[in-house]
């Protein structure tokens, strides 16, 4: 009976020992970075590449476009980075000229169903469902409310869940459509201007 015992324990021991080669990246400025997130080709799974820039993790789009992580989940398997600042008395969103948010779709990112995209300063070609347009937008208070925004006032803005039917790789601006945009997580109908949680919640195909 001991010896059975002992046996399954050193088996158990050797399959743990072998299944852990997965090694996570050591913590960038105080922020843990989970497996399969990769800082380094030491570490990670290269195919989840981040950066550690200044003790700041931050996401590089294929254009060029470095995005701050705000926060990691890696039971859910998602990250959460912030959206563009908005150039100061300007509608414009600093990555207006790459072309708003764009992932590369041969990475296993994708932008998440729990976000609800503020288009700023569009032109009326964009009119067009689901987006919701209205004077009572949830865009509006955004403006109204938040200093970054104010620039962007008397000008169409217009609001949308970015939901399954909406290419999860971009989040398109272009000067003549949409100019500046910001981004809730998990915003719900209704939910108040000072609960609203900013950021843009990414997600990536699980590595195993
Ligand atoms: C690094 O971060 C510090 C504190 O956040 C900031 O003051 C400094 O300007 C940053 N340096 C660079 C090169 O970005
Ligand atoms: C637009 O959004 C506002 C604020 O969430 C909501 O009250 C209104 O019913 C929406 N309009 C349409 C046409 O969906
Ligand atoms: C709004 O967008 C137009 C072009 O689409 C641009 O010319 C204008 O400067 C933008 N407004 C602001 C306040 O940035
Ligand atoms: C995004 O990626 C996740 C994880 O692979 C997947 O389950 C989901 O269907 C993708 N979403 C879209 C809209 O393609």
């Amino acid at each position: 009976m001991v010896i059975l015992i002992l046996f399954l324990l050193i088996t158990s021991l050797g399959s743990v020992i072998n299944a852990s080669p997965l090694t996570a990246c050591p913590y960038c400025g105080g922020f843990e970075v989970p497996y399969p997130l990769s800082t380094n080709d030491n570490c990670g799974d290269k195919r989840y590449k981040i950066y550690c820039n200044n003790h700041t993790l931050k996401f590089l789009s294929p254009t060029g476009t470095f995005y701050n992580i705000l926060k990691i989940d890696q039971n859910a398997n998602k990250l959460i980075i912030k959206p563009p600042t908005i150039h100061k008395n300007t509608c414009y969103s600093s990555d207006l000229f790459n072309g708003g948010l764009v992932l590369d779709e041969n990475l296993p990112f994708n932008i998440s169903t729990l976000n609800t995209v503020m288009l700023l300063n569009c032109s009326s070609n964009i009119l067009q469902s689901p987006l919701n347009c209205s004077s009572n937008s949830i865009c509006r208070q955004f403006e109204e409310k938040v200093e970054e925004g104010k620039a962007c006032m008397n000008t169409l803005c217009c609001h949308y869940l970015k939901d399954s039917a909406m290419n999860s790789h971009k989040i398109r601006l272009r000067v003549g459509s949409c100019t500046a945009y910001t981004c809730l997580v998990n915003f719900k109908p209704g939910d108040p201007f000072e609960t609203w949680s900013y950021g843009i919640e990414l997600q990536w195909v699980s590595p195993y």
